[in-house]
């Protein structure tokens, strides 16, 4: 059985400290999508899990002269910037195919790049961005390009204790287009491949190009020497046809289970040459903001970094109580009632709900954070309660399927509409797929059928085919409205 301590410092200094003491059989937990998973799948038996999610340092979006992002900035709070959307797209877009809204939810950028898959997808966005990396240990902070930060797969410079405290991206130049594009199995999965492109454009000149992959090496590649190609000329046919067949020749793909090594080699030099058409398109006169500085702090909305401090709370005197690392009495709102339970370090949201609870409409399946039979509210996002610690729920509002029916046993409008157009089947995905339709129009009252589909694009359902229950979801918005 998992077993492992839990420690929520306030501070990075003190996050450090305790990895000093803790050496290998400690880990840092982001947002936990890949962290937790490996514990469940028991690829790591840390004995000590160091959270960063109380750490304001690591915390915000913020542009001036550039994007800094801290280490713990969420996906989520990325993805609805409206300014990166605009100004720094190939971000965005990266960030808008990662994984499926509970992992988007809940994880960081820091994890991403800490995790150091050669297909994560914010590294090539980063690359061409021409990111720095600021990370923090018990000597100080140093920085690192981010195309220096990867030395393998799962592998990075990072000293055993050091932490990404933040990245930083140059302000972007007068007529940059950018642009990232990816190859998965399905439109949210784990890329094939991906690439990224930025194009620094005096008319049809490109003065500059910054050109990545992911996928198709150990690490995250640069592409410099094609890069090297374009400076200086004018994109024709011609020219896009030479780069992609250099770019198949500078990548050393591996076939896995995803894809052959052929295809990702192919497929490399056709994403690229589509990255830079797509980055030109973008590059046009205007598509820049002069002077356009502005400031978005995120509040990590799903109770990410802020989450566990309100505002105008002191750092020393609120949050979780940081003194019993083993076992501990966690406080949060069920269901529209103040609860509390005592519970050990290992256990997720998940156990606690269905064993302490008896909330059994919470379903597990994969216990990966793959298909979202276990999907909850958490602070009114959709997230996955399989790999959701439950010490991290001291303080969270929690919404769980038992929550939306009605005094008298009225069932909730999306409830009624899953009954009225055939969504349930055997019924084991329901709970999640109507939590995750909760969330969503919650947000967006009105969805397109795409927007629906990407809604529940981390609900996975063996029975139903998936068109009764976009036929639920529609109705249900339609009886909302
Ligand atoms: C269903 C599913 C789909 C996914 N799809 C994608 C996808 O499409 N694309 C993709 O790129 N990834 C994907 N992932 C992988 C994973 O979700 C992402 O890499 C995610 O960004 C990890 O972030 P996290 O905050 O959850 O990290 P965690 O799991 O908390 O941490 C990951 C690693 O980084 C370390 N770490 C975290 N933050 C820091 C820090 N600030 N300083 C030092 N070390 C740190 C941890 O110790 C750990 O080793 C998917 C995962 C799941 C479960
Ligand atoms: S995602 Fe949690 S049980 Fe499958
Ligand atoms: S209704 Fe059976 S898994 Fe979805």
């Amino acid at each position: 059985m998992k077993r492992f301590e839990y420690y929520q410092p306030r501070a990075l200094k003190e996050a450090y400290t305790l990895m000093e003491r803790f050496g290998q059989g400690a880990r840092y937990i982001a947002g936990g999508t890949d962290v937790m998973v490996r514990v469940n799948q028991r690829v790591i038996k840390p004995h000590a899990l160091i959270s960063l999610r109380g750490i304001r340092e690591l915390d915000g979006i913020s542009l001036h002269g550039g994007v800094r992002l801290g280490g713990m900035t969420l996906f989520r709070d990325i993805e609805r910037n409206p300014v990166l959307s605009t100004e720094y797209p190939v971000l965005a877009q990266a960030v808008s195919v990662l994984a499926n809204p509970q992992v988007r939810n809940v994880a960081t950028m820091g994890g991403n790049l800490c995790n150091s898959a050669p297909s994560a997808d914010c590294a090539p966005p980063l690359m061409v961005l021409e990111a720095s990396l600021f990370l923090e240990g018990p000597g100080g902070v140093r920085s690192v390009p981010v195309e220096e930060f990867f030395t393998g797969p799962g592998q990075n410079c990072l000293g055993s204790t050091e932490i990404l405290k933040e990245v930083k991206i140059p302000e972007k130049a007068p007529h940059t287009g950018m642009a990232f594009l990816k190859i998965g199995r399905l439109s949210q999965d784990i890329a094939i491949v991906n690439a990224a492109a930025l194009l620094v454009m005096d008319k049809k000149i490109c003065v500059k190009c910054r050109l990545s992959v992911g996928a198709v090496a150990p690490v995250p590649l640069r592409l410099k020497g094609v890069e090297k190609l374009v400076e200086g000329q004018e994109i024709s046919l011609d020219l896009l046809e030479r780069i992609g067949r250099l770019v198949q020749d500078d990548v050393t793909p591996i076939t896995d289970v995803r894809s052959t090594e052929d295809y990702r080699r192919v497929v490399s030099g056709v994403l690229i040459k589509r990255a830079i058409n797509a980055a030109l398109k973008n590059a046009a006169p205007g598509g820049h903001r002069p002077g356009g500085k502005a400031e978005w702090k995120t509040k990590g909305e799903v109770g990410g970094v802020l989450g566990a401090l309100k505002k105008g709370e002191s750092e020393e005197a609120e949050g979780p109580d940081t003194g019993s690392s083993t076992r501990r009495v966690i406080h949060f709102t069920l269901n529209g009632h103040k609860v509390s339970i005592e519970a050990p370090s290992h256990k997720m949201a998940l156990e606690v709900l269905r064993e302490d609870f008896q909330l059994t409409g919470t379903k597990e399946g994969c216990g990966q954070g793959e298909c979202g039979a276990c999907t909850i509210l958490i602070d009114g996002a959709n997230v996955n309660s399989c790999i959701y610690p439950a010490f991290e729920l001291e303080g969270k509002t929690v919404t769980t399927i038992e929550g939306l029916v009605g005094e008298g046993n009225i069932l909730d409008p999306i409830q009624e509409a899953f009954v009225e157009k055939g969504g349930v089947q055997c019924g084991f995905c329901t709970p999640g797929m109507v939590m995750s339709s909760k969330a969503l129009l919650d947000e967006t009252p009105k969805p397109s059928d795409e927007e629906i589909r990407r809604g529940i694009s981390g609900n996975l359902c063996r029975c139903t085919g998936y068109v009764q229950i976009v036929d639920s979801i529609r109705k249900a918005a339609e009886d909302l409205s």
